[in-house]
């Protein structure tokens, strides 16, 4: 038997290929400043955390479109999420590396760019599909050509990042609409979806839920009011908490278009989890809810801190790719969510004192009565 060769750090790292990577269109790297070799390099290490994000994700949407999904594996669930926020994190500072570039460092060699851009970044795109950034909402530019046009070959074939985006859109279910199955199907106050009587658990505990709520937002309304300094400012704070309690009435009275009875029962659902959230099996569906906002929370972060970093190097004029630059980053920022409810719900929670009582709280228990 061959004795097996003893593992180099150099072998199992591909050092050599890894750092002959750096060279852009050159020949040789030599022929590149260093502004320049930093500009690919800092680029391939976002591309690497982006494939290890993306890894993590497909792993946590797989797992949420069990059915059903087993309690013990939530924790595992919860940590990919926060791994994913953690590397998120890092890529936001990593852009102080690229700010280390002047305006005019950038603009040496920023020409032979046009018309590549990261707007063609396959895997932010692969990453996107898989949390379930819908369609609809992304933000087009140059006329109505959205990203898919900028995946083309200049010969106006699809590129290998096009179809990998392709073969991402056919995956099937996001990790949004897997998060929504399972929501979909917690029981309400120990009332299983398809149990008889599972409507009226769920009406009755939206209707208890809404009047402990709508007697905690009169009560911060009077401290409010007690505050006030005028008829005007009276009539002010009085307009922003009907406002409030008709967009929370609104929330749950989805119509059809928005998603009818189904997206009322995932918004109960998320609530009830995150108002019950000490009874021991909604513990760790909860942790999960809260590391989907923490994780997108922080990707939002990511997309406003990467517009503050090409404002401060470019200003505001048109990026390579063809947008309008800045202003369409910041756009981005703004607009691109995705666990919209989960976001929802925050507004809505009431102090734990104040939650309404359940018929079967003994349900969630570790031990579930026979
Ligand atoms: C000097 C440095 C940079 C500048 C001035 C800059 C500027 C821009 C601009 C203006 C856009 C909008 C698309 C366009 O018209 O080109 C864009 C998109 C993008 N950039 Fe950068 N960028 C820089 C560095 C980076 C780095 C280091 C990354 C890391 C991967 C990155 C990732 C992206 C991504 C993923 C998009 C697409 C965003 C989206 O469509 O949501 N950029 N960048």
């Amino acid at each position: 038997m061959s004795e097996k060769k003893p593992t180099t750090y150099w072998d199992y790292i591909h050092i050599e290929e890894l750092t002959s990577l750096q060279s852009g269109l050159a020949e040789s790297e030599e022929e590149l400043s260093n502004d320049e070799v930093l500009f690919i390099t800092v680029h391939q290490v976002f591309e690497l955390w982006f494939k290890l994000i993306l890894r993590e994700l497909r792993t946590a949407r797989d797992l949420f479109r069990k059915d059903p999904v087993a309690e013990q594996e939530l924790s595992g669930a919860v940590r990919s999420l926060e791994r994913v926020t953690t590397i998120l994190r890092r890529c936001t500072d990593h852009f102080e590396v690229v700010e280390t570039l002047t305006t005019r460092d950038y603009l040496a060699f920023r020409d032979k760019l046009f018309p590549a851009s990261g707007f063609q970044s396959r895997q932010l795109r692969q990453i996107e599909i898989v949390m379930g950034l819908e369609e609809e909402d992304r933000i087009p530019f140059g006329g109505e050509k959205g990203f898919a046009a900028a995946l083309k070959e200049p010969d106006g074939t699809p590129s290998v990042s096009m179809q990998k985006v392709r073969e991402t859109q056919a995956e099937g279910a996001s990790l949004r609409e897997a998060i929504d199955e399972w929501l979909y199907r917690t029981p309400i106050d120990g009332v299983a979806l398809d149990d008889a009587d599972s409507e009226t658990a769920l009406d009755r505990f939206l209707m208890k839920f809404l009047g402990a709520y709508d007697a905690e937002s009169a009560a911060s309304r009077s401290i409010a009011l007690s505050n006030t300094k005028g008829p005007e400012e009276v009539e002010r704070i009085d307009e922003m908490y009907a406002d409030e309690r008709a967009s929370v009435r609104a929330f749950f009275s989805p119509n059809e278009a928005k998603g009818g009875a189904r997206r009322r029962r995932i918004r109960a659902a998320a609530l009830f989890v995150e108002t019950y959230r000490e009874l021991p099996l909604l513990a760790w569906p909860r942790e999960v809810l809260d590391s989907l906002v923490e994780l997108e929370q922080q990707f939002v972060v990511f997309r406003q801190r990467h517009a503050r970093m090409a404002e401060r190097v470019i200003g505001r004029r048109a990026g390579t790719g063809g947008t309008a630059g800045v202003a369409y980053l910041d756009k981005t920022a703004l607009k691109y969510r995705i666990f919209r409810d989960l976001w929802a719900i925050r507004t809505l929670q009431i102090r734990r004192e104040a939650a309404p009582g359940l018929d079967k709280p003994e349900y969630y228990g570790f031990l579930r009565p026979e």
